[in-house]
């Protein structure tokens, strides 16, 4: 594959980094050497979603660089930060198995030091859906990528289509601010009865878990739905019946919207997207579809 990895995967321990100046020098060394970068930016507690994104970072570049930072700035007071799950060894061990090579690892203190007073809002595709009910959270992570970003310098950034709306928000601010990487979507994967990989998930009950597979089952019934024609207002209100039906405690949006600007849209078109967020018991679930 033009540009991808030249070397077989081994088990070697891939490099970390924790400080923003070790990374630019191994990427610099990368870009030296010919090798085109590619970053995939994530949270750690890696999952199968996660390890299809290195996968296609290892396709598409030479050299791959995961992030896993845990992101202050995208969580609300109340959400679950300090919950989080987190398991280093067990990220390294992926990370390693899939042939990485850089890890970087920033701490908090370096990441939003002393006085950090920049945030970035990215309007347009970050106004709504997520935004009603986390009105915080696109400005933490546009921050956060951006920095990521500048800091690695990479040909190309990984991102999962599971998080839709992040993935339109951060390729409009690639866009309107010039970060010279090219942004590569990766399709969501999904557990054997359709539920999105998510670290999440684990927060589940056995009985929780069932129920949270119907989102998926209904989404592809309300796309399906309006692919055949049905009017927008009657399926996505069809659909929320059988989200209630299902057992979810809540329903913050089921909606058809643009697939890149995310406005709203009352009649199905190529290119729309069918976005849904639910909460289950104290647990909230996010899932898409193409239209
Ligand atoms: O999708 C995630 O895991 C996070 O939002 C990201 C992109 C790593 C930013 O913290």
């Amino acid at each position: 594959m033009p540009g991808g990895r030249a070397k077989a995967h081994d088990q070697t321990s891939p490099a970390i980094v924790r400080s923003v100046a070790d990374l630019r020098e191994a990427v610099a060394g990368f870009h030296r050497d010919g090798h085109r970068v590619a970053l995939v930016p994530t949270m750690g507690a890696l999952h199968a979603g996660h390890m299809a994104l290195v996968a296609a970072a290892g396709e598409a570049a030479a050299r791959t660089v995961v992030s896993i930072f845990v992101n202050p700035t995208q969580f609300a007071p109340a959400e679950d930060l300090a919950a989080y799950p987190r398991d280093e060894a067990d990220d390294l061990k992926k990370l390693a198995a899939a042939g990485v090579d850089l890890v970087f690892m920033p701490v908090v203190a370096d990441m939003y030091g002393e006085g950090f007073a920049t945030s970035l809002n990215v309007a347009g595709p970050g106004a709504g859906l997520e935004s009603a009910a986390r009105p915080h959270f696109f400005t933490g992570v546009a921050t956060v990528v951006c920095k990521l970003l500048l800091q690695c310098l990479p040909d190309i950034a990984v991102f999962g289509e599971k998080d839709y709306q992040q993935l339109q928000v951060v390729r409009r601010m690639v866009r309107d601010l010039d970060i010279p990487s090219d942004i590569l979507a990766i399709p969501t994967v999904r557990e054997a009865d359709g539920l999105a990989c998510s670290s999440r998930n684990d927060y589940l009950s056995p009985e929780e878990r069932t129920i949270a597979a119907r989102l998926h089952e209904i989404l592809h019934d309300t796309a399906a739905r309006l692919r055949g024609g049905g009017a927008v207002i009657a399926e996505i209100e069809r659909g929320m019946i059988s989200l209630r039906e299902a057992g979810f405690d809540g329903i913050d949006y089921l909606a058809l919207c643009d697939g890149e600007s995310l406005t709203p849209l009352s009649e199905a078109k190529e290119g729309a997207r069918l976005l849904a967020a639910v909460r289950l018991s104290g647990t909230r679930l996010i899932d898409n579809l193409a239209l």
